[in-house]
């Protein structure tokens, strides 16, 4: 019989197919590993074989989920919501928090759009006043944390909206800080953690959050088309049901399986964040995403993210040597396992990227940086192969 082997940090065993020779594209899109794959072709399997027969297995498989993700930040099963994406969250979230019109809601500059777009549509709907902050610099911290204590004295702030990690600079937002002040000035903390979760430890209560959105398909190392939505347990009563369908209701599923009497169009919407999981998901994404989470679990998150410091370290020390310029924080409490460099004066950061490619050294380039971002694969040794394709591509350029 074929046994899955065990994940261990730094091996790609489990990607057999990946195609790059050293793959520093988590923080974009993670290629797929064996477990996530069978678990997406047993979904697809159970359909063909059973149709409706596969739906409660499935359906008991999402639960489990909802557990592992609760123990990796630190919350509740109860105090989840599935959802498509990062976005489906957020945009859930500004739909329905009992807005009052003049409140405030801070946001910060340089912010990935999809922690800013809900927010800007639930002002317009609902009489919002958006309060701009200034994009966080890794050296800097503390000009962006002055700024948000300014906004809260101002009063009126009702929600503080930041990514956990900042996805262009790979900037580990200090989120136990940002949280304490939400608190002491009353405001709501929503966490964008699509940069984060699966890479960065989280831990919703120490950090004092009142909201994580987050979608698997990056360092969750899953597909799209599955997430999650965290909602603090006291946050849950407040929340209006602006966004609620056929599966929102109490004990909305009975009339389907248990004979007639019971399709009731009156049954109360759940005080749970699961009101929010309003019809029918994507079954082979979160059967992936149970296939992701587990092998996270099974690493540990903090592990994860020890093991990627000595990579970056490489890659860093290695190209500030050739005249790069790292976006990296100095303070480790601010790093992230994402390493943003600017290239030295004169070369094209796409044409650096397009001949990495090329030479099989998957990266991104958002916003105009490099971003290397290795993950619980990605070994050290790689860094010297990095280093080599960079010396390659930068001669490449410079004869150009
Ligand atoms: C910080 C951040 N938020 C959100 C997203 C994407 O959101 P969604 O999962 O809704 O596509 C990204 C990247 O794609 C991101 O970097």
């Amino acid at each position: 019989m074929k046994t899955t082997p065990l994940p261990q940090l730094g091996q790609r065993t489990l990607f057999p197919d990946l195609q790059s020779r050293v793959y520093l594209a988590h923080a974009a899109v993670s290629p797929v590993s064996t477990p996530v794959r069978a678990a997406v072709n047993a979904v697809l399997d159970d359909y063909a074989r059973l149709g409706v027969g596969a739906f409660p297995p499935w359906i008991a498989q999402r639960l489990r989920l909802k557990e592992v993700i609760a123990r990796l930040i630190h919350a509740e099963a109860d105090d989840l919501a599935l959802v498509q994406s990062t976005t489906a969250g957020l945009m859930a979230l500004a739909l329905c928090l009992d807005w009052k019109p003049g409140d405030r809601v801070v946001l910060t500059r340089g912010e990935f759009p999809a922690n800013v777009t809900p927010w800007q549509q639930a002002a317009k709907q609902f009489g919002l006043e958006i309060v701009w902050l200034p994009q966080p610099q890794p050296e800097a911290i503390d000009v962006w944390l002055d700024a948000l204590r300014i906004a809260l004295r101002a009063g009126r702030v009702r929600v503080v909206a930041v990514s956990a990690v900042q996805f262009q600079t790979g900037l580990q937002m200090p989120l136990a800080t940002i949280g304490a002040l939400c608190q002491a000035h009353d405001a709501e903390f929503v966490v964008d953690a699509v940069q984060a979760f699966g890479a960065v430890p989280l831990n919703v209560r120490e950090m004092g959050i009142d909201y994580v959105a987050c979608g698997a398909h990056k360092w969750c190392n899953s597909l799209e088309g599955a997430g999650f939505l965290y909602v603090a347990p006291h946050r849950i009563a407040a929340l209006q049901p602006r966004m609620a369908g056929w599966l929102s209701h109490e004990d909305g599923l009975l009339f389907l399986f248990r004979g007639a009497g019971l399709l009731l169009h009156d049954r109360p919407i759940r005080q749970r964040a699961d009101f929010l999981e309003i019809g029918n998901l994507s079954t082979a994404s979160f059967a992936a995403m149970g296939a992701a989470v587990d092998l996270l679990e099974a690493l540990g998150i903090q592990a994860i993210f020890n093991h990627v410091q000595p990579i970056l370290d490489a890659l860093e020390a290695g190209l500030l040597a050739r005249g790069f310029t790292s976006m990296r924080a100095t303070d480790p409490a601010l790093r992230s396992c994402t390493l943003s460099i600017l290239p030295p004066q004169g070369v094209d950061v796409l044409s650096l990227y397009k001949l990495l490619t090329a030479d099989g050294i998957a990266t991104s380039v958002p916003d105009g940086y490099l971003r290397l971002a290795p993950h619980w694969p990605n070994t050290v040794d790689e860094a010297a192969v990095v280093l080599d394709a960079v010396d390659a591509a930068l001669q490449n350029l410079a004869a150009a």
